[in-house]
């Protein structure tokens, strides 16, 4: 069974692995299919789910809530996430695509995606990208809004810098349930940048995306000399396939991120959450780093 943690003090508890639903579209599933595929994942323990208001050109989310009408019962069992502030242009309004965190698009799209997925409240809602006309008391005005009408429970950011965090956490009498930032062997950058530190230092998790790097780790040939570590490590390890080194390598780093399977096909998130039970060891780990980056650490 996937283990459980606590995102943040005073946050929602969520499973370790979430099931990432960017790509659903893509997936070309009936909604019955989706029902025995969540059916699936929540048996597995992979109880919290990921979206946001602009997956598959806004499709994603009301797939989804297909799916939920023809197994409401299935609600009670998972902890939602979804996410807004951008606009694209698969909206005819928008004549480019461009971020938007005023306080009534907030409102206005958090509402959208409790009618999209078909439920009466949200557990977690993320403004999906720092935007450079962020007024921090505007958003947080928009937060107090959903919170007191109960329509969301918890908030949190992706992909936004230490300062960008801090700035609207000073706004907040609640604290921020995580980042939503990229960590994977193929990009680092958020492991040494104060990102992932800020998070430890106030026992926030940060969910992790594109872990595989979107599927490029095994397609692209300069990955090639870090699929050859991963390959060596996972037989020290005795771990199935390189995916799970890499989400053991995820996992090993102290902030204790949540890991998002981007991959439809059950068995991918079965052999995924079988990597929490793998010990990588220091020197495995920067063996992945240096394979990864390239050179050697000072
Ligand atoms: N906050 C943000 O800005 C942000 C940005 C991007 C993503 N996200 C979230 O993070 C989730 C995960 O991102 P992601 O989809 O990029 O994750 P990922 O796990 O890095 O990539 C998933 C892709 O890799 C492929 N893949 C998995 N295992 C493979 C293998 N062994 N060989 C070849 N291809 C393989 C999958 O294909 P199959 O389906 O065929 O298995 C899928 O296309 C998203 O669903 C979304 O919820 C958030």
């Amino acid at each position: 069974m996937v283990q459980r943690i606590t995102l943040a003090p005073q946050g929602p508890e969520f499973s370790r692995f979430v099931m990432g639903y960017w790509r659903l579209m893509d997936w070309n599933m009936s909604a019955r299919q989706l029902v025995s595929f969540i059916e699936e994942h929540l048996d597995l323990g992979v109880t919290t789910v990921d979206h946001a208001d602009i997956y598959g050109g806004y499709q994603c989310e009301a797939a989804f809530g297909e799916a939920m009408k023809l197994a409401p019962h299935l609600r009670e069992r998972m902890e939602i996430v979804t996410k807004c502030g951008i606009a694209t242009t698969a909206k005819a309004e928008n004549v480019l695509g461009h971020y938007i965190t005023d306080s009534k698009h907030i409102i206005s799209s958090a509402e959208q995606s409790l009618i999209n997925l078909a439920t009466d409240r949200l557990d977690l809602l993320l403004i999906h990208r720092p935007d450079p006309l962020m007024d921090a008391d505007e958003v947080a005005e928009a937060f107090l809004n959903l919170h007191q009408s109960g329509k969301v429970r918890h908030f949190g950011v992706s992909n936004f810098t230490p300062a960008q965090f801090a700035l609207l956490q000073s706004r907040l009498p609640f604290t921020l349930a995580t980042n939503q930032v990229e960590i994977s062997p193929i990009h680092q950058p958020t492991i040494l940048d104060g990102t992932l530190d800020q998070l430890q230092q106030l026992r926030i998790r940060p969910m992790a995306w594109s872990c595989l790097g979107g599927g490029r780790l095994f397609n692209d040939d300069e990955f090639q000399p870090l699929r050859a570590e991963l390959a060596q490590v996972a037989t020290e390890l005795n771990a199935a396939s390189i995916e799970q080194v890499v989400y053991a390598w995820v996992m090993r780093l102290p902030s204790k991120p949540l890991p998002i399977i981007g991959s439809g096909k059950i068995e991918r998130v079965r052999s995924a959450i079988e990597s929490q039970s793998l010990e990588m060891t220091r020197q495995q780990w920067f063996r992945i780093r240096k394979a990864a980056l390239g050179f050697d650490v000072p």
